[in-house]
């Protein structure tokens, strides 16, 4: 099991970190454009593997992408990340050149791989990979949903007082600001509906705290978070290495489902080995059906700016 990582920044760095830990991978390269940066961080991440108890093999490269041949998978973190104040839609200038750039660069050494794009404004990135490659599209997965869902749990387990173990919750929709759709109507507590527990007005603002979970910690870290988003993309990668058939929020091309076509967002799909396995349509709310349409129409502004 051969895994890149394109970009060795804060997420792309945290996200090698996490699969090295979990010591489930053969080999994990990361590649950089910044000269030295990804030889660098790949020798102190290799400093952990006695320390920390594992085998994969981590190597860095500068901008050589003959190094990445035959990856199984390959995770985009290239780019710039927001500032405080900024959306992740203002990315998209410098971003588009350099997700485009990477993900032709990668499917050539690797044509048999799965991507999975980070680099924001993420759902628009998707759609871009989808629109400028000719990989099947359950070879094409944005990672915005698992991230955001886990900041959702977050914020119901503080409003619950409940350790996070004991809850479960789901975002779905576009992965921005005003974008995401956080299913409240099916989150649970050991099973039962949080509904049970918390008032209309309180799930409400768990909602809205999760939505701008980035912005939050964009303002506090002056950069956009790494540890969360690292997490987040070995969850998928471990799933597809592992083939687990497990359930995550993911950035997917839509045809027809949840009534949407010709669209990358976040819906819940099956991760095994052929990366994409199942896209699973689930019953929502009235209000979260309107949400879900309103957020479409969000990236599909976005995905507009795209010289596609
Ligand atoms: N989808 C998500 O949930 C999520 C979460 C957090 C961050 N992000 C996004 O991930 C991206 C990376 O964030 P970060 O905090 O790691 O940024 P960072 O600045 O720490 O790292 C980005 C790295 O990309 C490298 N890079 C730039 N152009 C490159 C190219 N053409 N080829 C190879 N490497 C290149 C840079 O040298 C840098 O080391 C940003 O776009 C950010 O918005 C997404």
């Amino acid at each position: 099991m051969k895994v890149t990582v394109v970009g060795a920044g804060a997420v792309g760095a945290s996200c090698a970190e996490y699969i090295a830990f979990k010591n489930f991978a053969s080999e994990v390269v990361l590649l950089d454009i910044k000269e030295g940066y990804a030889e660098g961080k790949a020798m102190d991440l290799m400093q952990c593997a006695s320390l920390n108890g594992f085998d994969t093999k981590i190597t860095g490269v500068t901008n050589d992408y003959s190094k990445t041949a035959d990856s199984d998978i390959c995770v985009i973190t290239s780019g710039i990340p927001r500032k405080p104040g900024m959306t992740r839609e203002e990315l998209i200038g410098i971003n588009a050149g350099i997700v485009k750039d990477v993900s032709s660069n990668l499917i050539k050494n690797s044509p048999n791989a799965v991507i999975i794009v980070v680099s924001n404004p993420m759902d628009t990135m998707t759609y871009l990979v989808h629109k400028t490659s000719d990989l099947p599209k359950n070879k094409i997965i944005g990672m915005g949903g698992a991230l955001d869902s886990a900041r959702f749990k977050y914020r119901l387990a503080e409003a619950l007082d409940a350790p996070i173990s004991d809850v479960d919750g789901m975002v779905i929709g576009g992965h921005s600001d005003t974008g995401m759709v956080p299913l409240t109507s099916h989150a649970t507590r050991n099973s039962i509906k949080v509904s049970e527990f918390l008032s209309e007005d309180r799930l409400n603002q768990v909602a809205e705290d999760t939505k701008v979970g980035g912005a939050t910690l964009t303002k506090l870290l002056g950069t956009s978070a790494w540890y969360a988003p690292g997490a987040a993309v070995s969850g998928l990668v471990q799933a597809i290495a592992c083939d687990q058939k497990k359930m995550f929020p993911c950035s997917t091309f839509l045809e027809g489902e949840y009534g949407l076509n010709d669209i990358c967002i976040g819906v819940p799909v099956i991760l095994g080995k052929n990366g994409i396995e199942k896209i699973v349509d689930v019953p929502l709310s009235e209000a979260e059906k309107a949400h879900m349409q309103a957020s479409a129409e969000g990236v599909r502004k976005t995905n507009g700016l795209l010289d596609v």
